[in-house]
């Protein structure tokens, strides 16, 4: 495999900053996803010693870090969903000490961007010592977890620079969709929608969101400005997001975040809400856009700030910011590229280096 590398992607052009550039490659990474793994009579182009052993796993172990571990739990869903291949997520560094079960026929799926994260490296050389197939999916071609692991699937996301990973995150998880559209099909199982179609259709969501900075930098101005915590709140899918980008928000702006389920808050999150304290909620998906406004309303009571982001045709009037409708399995795609705005403008507000947050390195080589 070689990976061809345009210059362009190493240099910042005209933007101030690597993050607000990858950022705004994500709609384009997605669309070269999908032509580099579909041909021109819409099959999917995937190793077909991948696609038989997703087919005879029995269940599927995710172990990632960081940023790649959010990915890790939307993909789960796609895998469960689509493919009806059971999953579960493990962070990597916590995976010795809690082995789970194994099932008869497992399959390890290693997510990294770097492909060097020496957490995620030690449980492959554990698993491979027991004699598990491995499937690293990563942006680096030729990277340890890739050499190491039996197959490969590439993010073609490009170099991703900046410390707080933006595009790969939604690289990791348009590769998973199509590895589990691909095993679906390989299976024979009829999904109700076009996967590739609702993909494409994403692409061009996320490129109205990368379109809405100025939006997005006013919430910041407006909510975000010298508040020393904040909350991120969802329900299901959005749960996720919320972890991810409660995530964003500490690595480069340093204001103290945390994503929570909404369900979870009356068990002892909602005692930190004071008054003023920002809450952002996702409300992406219909099953529980009832519940998670309720939630909303809770905070609201006591005094919290809200912000509420929801899809388009569950908006109401009140909402913070309404983000373009897509299929309700791919709402991550779009719903945090927002939240990625959101962590940018807080940290260049707050005179933060944006690129190179203190404390956090890019790859991570020890354990
Ligand atoms: C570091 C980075 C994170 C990243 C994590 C996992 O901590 O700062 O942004 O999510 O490693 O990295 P990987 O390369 O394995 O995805």
């Amino acid at each position: 495999f070689t990976a061809e590398i345009d210059v362009t992607d190493t240099e910042k052009g005209t933007y101030p900053h690597f993050m607000l550039k990858e950022i705004d490659e994500q709609p384009l990474a997605l669309r070269r996803i999908i032509q580099e793994y579909q041909d021109e009579h819409d099959h999917l182009k995937l190793d077909q010693n991948i696609r038989e052993t997703m087919k005879v796993c029995d269940r599927i172990y995710i172990i990632a870090a960081g940023t790649s571990y959010h990915a890790g739990l939307v993909g789960k869903q796609f895998l469960e969903k689509m493919a009806g291949i059971p999953a579960e997520v493990h962070v990597a560094s916590e995976f010795s000490y809690n082995m789970p079960l194994l099932s008869d026929n497992p399959l390890f799926v290693f997510i990294s961007q770097s492909g060097e994260t020496a957490d995620s490296r030690s449980v492959l050389v554990k698993i491979k010592e027991m004699g598990h197939p491995a499937l690293t999916i990563t942006n680096v071609a030729g990277s340890t977890l890739s050499r190491e692991a039996d197959y490969t699937l590439h993010l073609h996301a490009g170099p991703e620079i900046a410390v707080a990973s933006t595009k790969a995150y939604t690289a990791q998880i348009a590769v998973l969709a199509i590895l589990a559209v691909d095993t679906a099909r390989a299976k024979g199982l009829e999904l109700d929608f076009d996967p590739m179609r609702e993909l494409g259709i994403t692409a061009n969501a996320m490129e109205v969101l990368t379109d809405q900075k100025e939006a997005i930098d006013e919430l910041v101005r407006d909510n975000l400005g010298t508040t020393r915590n904040a909350f991120f709140i969802g329900r299901s899918t959005d749960y996720f997001v919320c972890l991810e980008a409660a995530l964003k928000l500490k690595e480069i702006s340093y204001i103290q975040a945390e994503g929570f389920a909404g369900g979870e808050l009356k068990h002892g999150t909602i005692a930190l809400i004071e008054e003023g304290t920002p809450v952002i909620a996702l409300a992406t998906q219909e099953t529980v856009n009832y519940s998670i406004r309720s939630n909303v309303s809770e905070v609201v009571a006591r005094g919290a700030n809200d912000m509420i982001f929801s899809m388009k045709g569950l908006e109401q009037d009140t909402d913070a910011f309404v983000l373009p409708e897509v299929h309700e399995l791919l709402t991550p795609l779009v719903s945090v590229v927002p939240m990625q705005l959101l962590a940018y403008y807080a940290a260049l507000h707050r005179g933060c280096d944006v690129d190179k947050p203190r404390n956090l390195a890019k790859s991570v080589t020890v354990e």
